[in-house]
């Protein structure tokens, strides 16, 4: 049976690829990379790079599929995204059927690790559905930029025995800091949602992780927020872009 990988290969540091990973890499036939398009050229780079760097040349092939466009003018939010997926599983089913042989192993590699804020296992589900033969698929864990920012500020994420959010910056805009939880997660964030928070709130921010570019910056919001944007601004200059994720906390009530 034809079998598809999605590997996490980490965010942009070769050093954080697991062996798990180097491993699949080495038995794959077939590596899809999915062309996002210019914007994100240099990421592309990133994982060619992976790609050249762990896979054996001599039996593994590359296969670019073009990503389908997204309609970003639609009011309908969830709407848009389902034509989307659509469109992306209907580019992913044709590249598995005329790509992979009847026993292929092929692979898709994945920024961070498939589980956080990717769709890359929404849409094979979906490719699935519409392929002419059947394949089956795995996952590959990789190191995500939420353990990355933990890391670099040696946090855990929890306070003792609670929760933490995970959630977008669109929705922290929207909605504000729940008040049912005290740590919560921030992730593609294109403008600077923690604008719309309470400024006393801690912030530990980071930004490109990973990368040459890294940046981190934590501290009480009103104090850091403004070097905060002045590096973010930097890394977007020198690289060209700039992914940022950070921690808001509720601080404790001095004792
Ligand atoms: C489409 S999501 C992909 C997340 C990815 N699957 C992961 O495990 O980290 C992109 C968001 O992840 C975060 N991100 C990804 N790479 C990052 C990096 N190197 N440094 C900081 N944040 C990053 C940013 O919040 C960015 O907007």
């Amino acid at each position: 049976m034809k079998r598809v990988l999605v590997i996490g290969i980490g965010t942009g540091d070769p050093a954080h690829l697991t062996m798990e990973a180097i491993d699949a890499l080495q038995r794959v036939d077939v590596v899809f990379v999915v062309d996002k398009g210019e914007d994100v050229a240099d990421l592309t780079r990133v994982r060619e790079e992976i790609v050249r760097r762990s896979t054996d040349a001599s039996r593994c092939r590359i296969v670019t599929i073009t990503d389908a466009r997204r309609d970003r003018t639609a009011a309908a939010y969830e709407k848009a995204v389902d034509a989307w997926h659509d469109e992306r599983a209907r580019r992913y089913a044709a590249a598995i059927d005329a790509e992979l042989d009847a026993d292929g192993v092929g692979a898709f590699l994945v920024w961070g690790d498939p589980s956080l804020y990717d769709s890359t296992l929404r849409v094979l589900e979906r490719a699935g559905r519409v392929v002419t033969t059947p394949f089956e698929h795995t996952v590959v864990p990789g190191l995500s930029s939420l353990q990355l920012l933990a890391a670099r500020h040696r946090l855990v994420l929890n306070d003792v025995g609670q929760a933490v959010l995970v959630t977008t910056g669109r929705l922290l805009a929207q909605q504000g800091f729940p008040a049912a939880v005290d740590d919560v997660v921030v992730m593609l964030d294109g403008g600077a949602a923690w604008r719309h928070v309470d400024q006393d709130l801690e912030i530990y921010w980071g930004a490109n992780l990973g990368t040459a570019d890294e940046a981190v910056v934590a501290g009480r919001l009103a104090d850091v927020a403004p070097e905060i944007e002045r590096q973010r601004a930097a890394v977007r200059e020198r690289r060209g872009w700039v992914l940022d994720i950070y921690l808001l906390r509720r601080r404790s009530p001095t004792p």
